[in-house]
């Protein structure tokens, strides 16, 4: 008898190739989420859910499930879409897809930097609408990381590895904020402190945290204040980690320079939210993880939680 395993979208190969033969496999086949209502009905009896950051697994859909459900499992490294403490209440093990995804985000979250820092998006707009008109000494200039101070929210994985990758542009300074001390930060190397101090001297911060409770709307006015006015905010971890009209206040008023998002809430951002009006922000759509590598090794990771935990168990990639 097999398990049956629901997928909540169309996902890459890999994930589907690892679950097929392994379990009777139903999939909401599209690129657009499930709605919540059809969710709802989808996983009845399931034994594994496999499911993205779009949705949000909570009480709700764990009832629906009812008591068959062995195993969720999201692809993403982030699961603060996924009730952890109700998931561990019923002893359902959660999986996520951390490492695999960490050098593209990394990259991505470089390349955001890059483009605020050296006004990419102004440059093409004004080739393209015809402001270019002839080299000017004092045309888009921005900042350079040489000799920067970078200051990184949340040393984890992913802001290791933004880090490692920006020390050859000729960082000056990498600081980091975290809730405790990392031993691996000596090799960058990178000096613990407090937000404080990071959002004072930094010309550059980065989110690279989780989402936590805790640190829910943490970049508002008040950090905003604190920064440097041509200092660069960069977000690639949670929307929820920014209060967007407090940023956007800071970036209108010349608090701070410019700042780059891969994340908003809500997703996507409307097309008439205020931020998009601003030179001096770049918005992306949630790509930070997208290369094809990456997100095959996300749904195989993803896959294999699954298939592991309905097999008894531990799983390669699971929430502690
Ligand atoms: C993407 O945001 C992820 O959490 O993997
Ligand atoms: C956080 O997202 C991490 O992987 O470090």
């Amino acid at each position: 008898n097999l398990p049956k395993v629901f997928v909540t979208r169309r996902v890459p190969e890999d994930g589907i190739n690892f679950l097929r033969n392994k379990c009777v496999l139903t999939q909401w086949d599209s690129d657009d989420a499930i709605p919540r209502e059809e969710l709802k009905k989808r996983v009845k009896d399931i034994d594994g859910l496999f499911c993205l950051l779009t949705e949000k697994i909570d009480a709700e859909i764990l009832d629906c499930a009812g008591p068959s459900l062995r195993a969720v499992s999201t692809m993403s490294v982030g699961y603060d879409h996924v009730d952890f403490a109700e998931c561990q209440k019923r002893n359902i093990p959660v999986g996520f897809t951390p490492d695999v995804l960490t050098s593209a985000t990394a990259e991505l979250t470089v390349a955001l930097l890059l483009s605020v820092s050296r006004r990419i998006k102004e440059g093409i707009n004004a080739v393209k609408d015809g402001s270019w008109g002839t080299w000017k000494p004092l045309w888009l200039c921005g900042q350079g990381l040489d000799g920067a101070t970078v200051g990184i929210i949340g040393l984890g994985r992913i802001g290791f590895a933004v880090a490692k990758r920006l020390m050859p542009f000729g960082v000056g300074k990498m600081l980091y904020a975290e809730y405790e001390e990392k031993d691996y930060a000596s090799q960058l190397p990178a000096e613990y402190v407090d937000l404080d101090k990071l959002l004072k001297e930094s010309d550059f911060v980065l989110g690279c945290c989780a989402l936590t409770k805790e640190n829910t709307g943490l970049m508002n006015s008040a950090a905003f204040k604190k920064m440097k006015n041509s200092a660069i905010f960069i977000n690639t971890s949670r929307g929820g980690l920014v209060n967007q009209d407090d940023l956007y206040q800071a970036l209108k008023s010349g608090e701070i320079l410019g700042a780059g998002l891969d994340v908003t809430s809500p997703e996507p951002l409307p097309t008439d939210h205020p931020l998009l009006t601003l030179d001096n922000c770049v918005v992306l759509p949630h790509i930070a993880s997208a290369t094809m590598k990456s997100r095959n090794a996300m749904s195989e990771l993803c896959a294999r939680n699954i298939i592991e935990a309905l097999n008894g168990n531990i799983m390669p990639a699971q929430v502690k």
